[in-house]
């Protein structure tokens, strides 16, 4: 017998005893499902980002069943669905540039379904934030399980970290310090399991975000893929989402701005991407929850890096699983009076209560806040004329005697000039320079790529230069490093001031006072808008036209302007 009083939405599809009753249930039936799994009990989805195209969640459809068990032993009814996958490694122009588009996907599969709770699955980097972000739009309550990292890369008797060591040895390729055998060999090498890259790059930082917001279960961030304790997780999640829907534990009950917060400081200690910036604000934007630039600056102010993984220091993902995980580092912050101890979890506990007492097992993997990796490296926001809507710099990835800086620009006008010049031996060019690169943000690249960190002349390499000051409004991959300023909005493509920096200027660089300055006065300036040309969308049809017409810039987390904020679960008409 349906019991149609207990509130959940599902019972506005199966718990009819009209045509459509029939219609909703019966199709659902074709597969072996009994008539009792439409009792009232909460129907949970598992929303799953499976794809071959994404090498990095291809293990989910074993994760997805470990959720499936949890969900039935609780006693809840699980219903799988696909959701566009965005692999980082394959999906060209740049996975940012569908984020939004999954997250669409997310929400309206969410919404439009008889759904009362939902497992999120995500893993590589922008399956996380499009996830959670279209699930914020609906705001049922909703459980995150990360897929988890892959093992540690072993290449000649050494740790080898994902993206990491790609971009140090494509620089040694063509710096001419190692051949392409040995190249080819380091490949097969690097990556040897399911999971996510596996250096505190964005999927390992956005892992630790949903654990630090509270939108997964403790030990989210650091189990390897291949641990059985990551399917015992997937598991757990299962579980307690059934509950959470009789808690009626919404998403927007989780995600408040303490939880930000939290997040914020989070990122800082674990040295963690700057992609988490930008995912961070949208995610926000999505729930309601104000939140800017200035949020990560103020509040990664006096936090210092306390894990000592790639790209700021040397382990990897599995040495923080071993060495205790985010909950040993969560418990340094609400040590040291930067946590919100109260902000409330997924499992009902708030973050203190999961935390308080969790163990740390090797202190050069994850130091004590009082002996850290690195002193005060939250993520610093620089504003000035280049940058007046604000940019961003990672301290902790930085060289620290870059971090104030004055050079003569080298201006490349767009990706393709960069790789056109760059290998130039006759390029204008010495390491006192600050490299520019234009028309990579959200519109001009489109998509926002992770081109920040633009690889160094051959022939400064070649003089052993491993790191010169580079400014761009595109992203960096969060495996990488360098003195890399990013994020620069208002973009060159959106008519910032970027557009207009030229060959030999100069450019101010001032970490400490959060400065940004090209030195070239307000009427030179003026004189160079009259020559600047608008770019037109990429393409006249179809996403790439509305994206173009739609983003933000970067300062607003690059949502599409009509995304932000929630329409709710409600579904005002049936489908017949
Ligand atoms: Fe998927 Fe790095 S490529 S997480």
């Amino acid at each position: 017998m349906v019991k149609k009083k207990n509130g959940w939405r599902s019972v506005q599809w199966f718990g009819r005893e009209d045509i459509y009753g029939f219609i909703y249930r019966s199709w659902v039936k074709n597969r072996g499902v009994p008539q009792d799994q439409f009792d009232g009990r909460p129907v949970i989805g598992i929303c799953n980002t499976w794809s071959e195209l994404t090498p990095c969640n291809t293990h989910f459809r074993v994760l997805a069943d470990h959720v499936r068990h949890g969900i039935l032993e609780a006693g809840g009814f699980p219903l799988e669905f696909p959701v566009m996958s965005l692999g980082e490694t394959l999906l060209r122009p740049t996975a940012m540039l569908y984020r939004n588009l999954a997250s669409m996907d997310v929400e309206e599969s969410i919404r439009g379904n008889p759904l009362d709770g939902v497992v999120l699955l995500a893993g590589c980097d922008k399956t996380t934030p499009a996830t959670l972000m279209g699930a914020a739009s609906v705001d049922l309550p909703t459980l995150l399980v990360s897929g988890g990292p892959m093992l540690s890369g072993k290449y000649r008797g050494g740790d080898i970290g994902s993206g990491t060591n790609v971009w140090s040895m494509s620089e040694d390729l063509r710096a001419g310090k190692i051949g392409l055998e040995e190249f080819h060999e380091a490949e097969s090498c690097m990556h040897r399991s399911h999971g996510h890259c596996m250096v505190m790059g964005t999927a390992s930082t956005m892992a630790a975000m949903v654990e630090a917001l509270g939108v997964g279960l403790p030990g989210n961030a650091a189990y390897p893929a291949v641990d059985a304790r990551r399917n015992v997780l997937a598991r757990m999640a299962g579980r307690r989402i059934v509950d959470m829907v009789k808690e009626k534990l919404s998403l927007s009950r989780i995600l408040t701005k303490a939880a930000f917060e939290n997040a914020i400081r989070a990122n800082a200690a674990i040295g963690g991407s700057t992609n988490a910036v930008i995912h961070l604000i949208a995610l926000a934007r999505r729930i309601g929850v104000e939140l800017g630039l200035d949020d990560w600056d103020r509040c990664g102010e006096g936090v210092h890096t306390l894990l000592n993984l790639m790209p700021s220091g040397k382990y990897l993902m599995e040495d923080f699983c071993y060495a205790g995980g985010l909950p040993a580092v969560l418990r340094e912050l609400g040590e040291n009076n930067l946590l919100h101890r109260d902000a409330l979890t997924v499992n009902g506990k708030t973050i203190w209560e999961n935390n308080q007492d969790a163990p740390c097992w090797n202190r050069d993997v994850i130091h004590s806040f009082k002996a850290p990796l690195k002193e005060n490296t939250g993520i610093k926001v620089l504003r000035g004329n280049l940058s007046p809507s604000g940019a961003i710099i990672k301290p902790s990835a930085a060289t620290p005697k870059l971090l104030r800086h004055k050079g003569r620009a080298v201006v490349f006008e767009s990706i393709e000039d960069f790789h056109k010049r760059i290998d130039d031996p006759q390029l204008d060019i010495d390491e006192s320079c600050v490299m520019v690169l234009k028309n990579c943000g959200p519109k001009g690249y489109p998509g926002m790529a992770e081109v920040g960190n633009m690889p160094l002349p051959p022939k400064l390499l070649k003089k052993g230069i491993s790191d010169m000051v580079r400014v761009s409004d595109a992203r960096m991959s969060g495996t990488a490093y360098g003195t890399v300023v990013l994020h620069v909005s208002p973009e060159a493509a959106a008519g910032g001031v970027l557009a207009l920096v030229q060959n030999g200027d100069q450019i101010e660089l001032d970490v400490p006072q959060r400065k940004l300055e090209l030195l070239v006065s307000d009427a030179i300036l003026a004189q160079r808008r009259t020559q600047w040309v608008e770019p037109k969308a990429p393409l006249e049809r179809g996403y790439w036209k509305l994206y173009f017409d739609h983003v933000l810039q970067a300062h607003e987390g690059a949502d599409l302007d009509f995304l932000v904020g929630k329409s709710g679960a409600f579904v005002p008409r049936d489908n017949h």
